[in-house]
């Protein structure tokens, strides 16, 4: 028997590991599709560098997935979808989803205040991308820069004194950012792939009652939904049937990758095949 949806193919783009966490919720949703995942490691991290290198970046990535036949793009990277989002879909034949629409609509669905705060990369933040996602939808936002926290992630440190002190302070830093302009957040949004592994860090040092956003399960419904409306192969999942396995790209350092990947994953990465796509 083959399940409904399962010949679809969905390239997951990410400037590294992080966007794993993304997959992660995909899969649990759509067990059946074949997925396709690029961590454009070589050239990680994106979160500091220019619009115009990370729009470069991105295209060079999302070229490779749809020559891998990707017939539907999601762009995991906060940081790519902040600041390239148009440049990806214009060189994109298939349709594109970026996360920072879908958090800000978690962020609408979680928030009483109409206030919320975000945390993600310098470069996002920059971009003040989901301030206007949330202005969108009647929000107001406060955004706040960790550029911390992607490397000690990537170190490994997630339950480690450092980190929960740094997030101490960026915490404290955001809540005043946000007393600065008058709001009342009750929510907080992970603006970047590696926050959702800091999660429960974060809420422990969260006041009461502070919604803590992982776009990763919102963005998986959103394809889920949008998926319905490209095509007539509806993907659901049917439990007992094998999941086909997911192709694993990366631009540098598969072992690196095999090991964190794994972690952001849940589930063992066996085999990277290593790309090259230039400076
Ligand atoms: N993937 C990036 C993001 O979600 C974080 C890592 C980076 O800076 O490249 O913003």
């Amino acid at each position: 028997m083959t399940a409904p949806g399962s010949t679809l193919r969905i390239g997951v783009f990410d400037s590294g590991v992080g966007g794993l966490t993304v997959l992660r919720a995909l899969r649990a949703r759509l067990p059946h599709a074949h997925y396709l995942y690029l961590g454009d490691t070589a050239r990680l991290p994106y979160g500091s560098k220019s619009q115009a290198t990370i729009a470069r970046y991105a295209v060079e990535s999302v070229r490779f997935l749809l020559e891998q036949g990707a017939e539907y793009l999601v762009i995991a990277c906060n940081t790519a979808s902040a600041l390239a989002l148009p440049e990806i879909r214009a060189a994109s034949p298939v349709p594109v989803l970026g996360v920072i629409e879908t958090g800000a609509d978690a962020a609408l669905a979680a928030s009483r205040s109409g206030d919320v705060s975000i945390l993600a990369t310098a470069a996002t933040v920059a971009s003040l991308a989901y301030s206007a996602a949330c202005a969108e939808r009647g929000l107001r936002a406060s955004e706040m820069a960790c550029p911390l926290l992607v490397p000690l992630v990537e170190e490994g440190w997630v339950a480690h004194p450092v980190t929960r002190d740094v997030l101490r302070i960026y915490l404290a830093q955001s809540t005043a950012a946000a007393r600065g302009d008058a709001l009342h957040p009750d929510a907080l949004v992970l603006g970047c792939t590696h926050y959702p592994l800091l999660r429960s860090e974060i809420e422990a040092l969260v006041p009461r009652g502070m919604a803590v956003i992982d776009s990763a399960a919102v963005t998986a419904e959103a394809v889920t939904r949008a998926l319905g409306l490209v095509a007539d192969r509806e993907p659901v999942s049917t439990g007992t049937l094998a999941k086909p396995p997911i192709r694993f790209f990366a631009t540098d350092g598969a072992e690196r990758f095999k090991a964190l990947g794994s972690r952001f994953l849940d589930e063992p990465i066996e085999a990277v095949t290593l790309i090259d796509l230039g400076g």
